[in-house]
């Protein structure tokens, strides 16, 4: 592949309501830990060795802030802010040396055509990896986003950031930046916003184990325990504290790129009937509506009800 691409997912930035209970949630029973905080930020690592696997800003409307993803080095980000120019593509910023407490690195922001911020950088300060705890995620899997115009989001991500299709379904397409089997998932729906993300987890057991302390603190499992079939994970998905939807999985495809044949849908359709292998997991209704963004969007009215009456009254 060419080096002049985007090479791995790092992380999520997330705006939400309430700091302290987002930050409870993602440390005490997401399992996280804290790595720095700045301000109205925070930044959350796993155990894997990437800075920080998640973002959370504290706004009064919550939603998705920024993916951020990794490239080889500064020539590759360089050539890739390059290349969104000439292309058109919105750029935020310009390549440049990046906050010491975020890890540091070089590197610049753009935006997809459906209007999410995406940050890449290279030679961000890593850490040592701490398994201690394989019930913990050891980073961030893929990012899962609802698009208006799946075709335009495809072609963006493959021809400015160097992703490749790696199987297609009726509703969704899986795309690669690295050997992993998707970063990203493009899913067909009416508006765009973030679907929901997942957290790599070393192992089925560890998945087990994570949702039994979820549902222990009051998160119970709203789809799963399953496998899917692009990606071959075994998922478990959870509705946390600002609506957003975010899953274990673990065992997830690597591609090899020598040999691998897109994935159809009309491939999919005739092996499955349906996104769990194993045909036991259902998705609650209200996982449904949150993957949709609703509930999430249900708190923003909400809460700018409440402003704008604070501000009349
Ligand atoms: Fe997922």
């Amino acid at each position: 592949m060419n080096h002049i691409r985007v090479n791995g997912l790092r992380g999520v930035e997330l705006a939400v309501f309430d700091l302290k209970q987002t930050v409870e949630f993602y440390c005490n029973s997401w399992g996280l830990e804290e790595v720095a905080t700045d301000g109205g930020a925070m930044y959350l690592r796993g155990t894997g060795a990437e800075h920080h696997v998640l973002t959370v800003h504290e706004r009064p409307r919550a939603g998705l802030v920024a993916i951020n993803f990794s490239a080889d080095d500064s020539r590759a980000v360089d050539g890739l802010h390059a290349r969104a120019l000439s292309m058109g593509v919105e750029v935020i910023d310009a390549p440049h040396v990046l906050p010491a407490i975020a890890g540091g690195g070089y590197g610049f922001s753009l935006r997809s055509p459906e209007g999410q911020a995406l940050n890449i950088s290279c030679d961000v300060e890593g850490h040592a990896v701490t398994v201690t705890d394989r019930s913990r995620p050891e980073k961030l899997s893929h990012v899962v986003l609802n698009v208006e115009d799946i075709e335009r989001q495809e072609r963006f991500f493959c021809d400015v950031l160097g992703f490749r299709l790696t199987d297609s379904t009726a509703r969704m397409n899986f795309i690669r930046c690295s050997s992993y089997h998707h970063s990203i998932a493009l899913a067909r729906a009416q508006g765009a916003g973030l679907n929901h993300m997942a957290y790599e987890i070393p192992n089925f057991d560890g998945v087990m184990r994570g949702a039994g302390r979820l549902k222990k603190a009051g998160y119970g499992i709203e789809w799963g325990v399953g496998r899917h079939g692009p990606g071959n994970n075994i998922f478990s998905y959870f509705i946390e504290p600002n609506g957003f939807v975010t899953e274990y999985t673990t065992e997830v495809d690597t591609v090899d790129e020598s040999t691998h044949v897109v994935g159809t849908p009309d491939y999919w359709a005739g092996l499955m009937n349906g996104p769990d292998r194993w045909g036991l997991a259902e998705p609650s209704k209200a996982l449904r509506e949150a993957m949709s963004g609703k509930f999430t969007d249900e708190r923003n009215m909400l809460c700018e009800d409440v402003i704008s009456r604070k501000l009349a009254g």
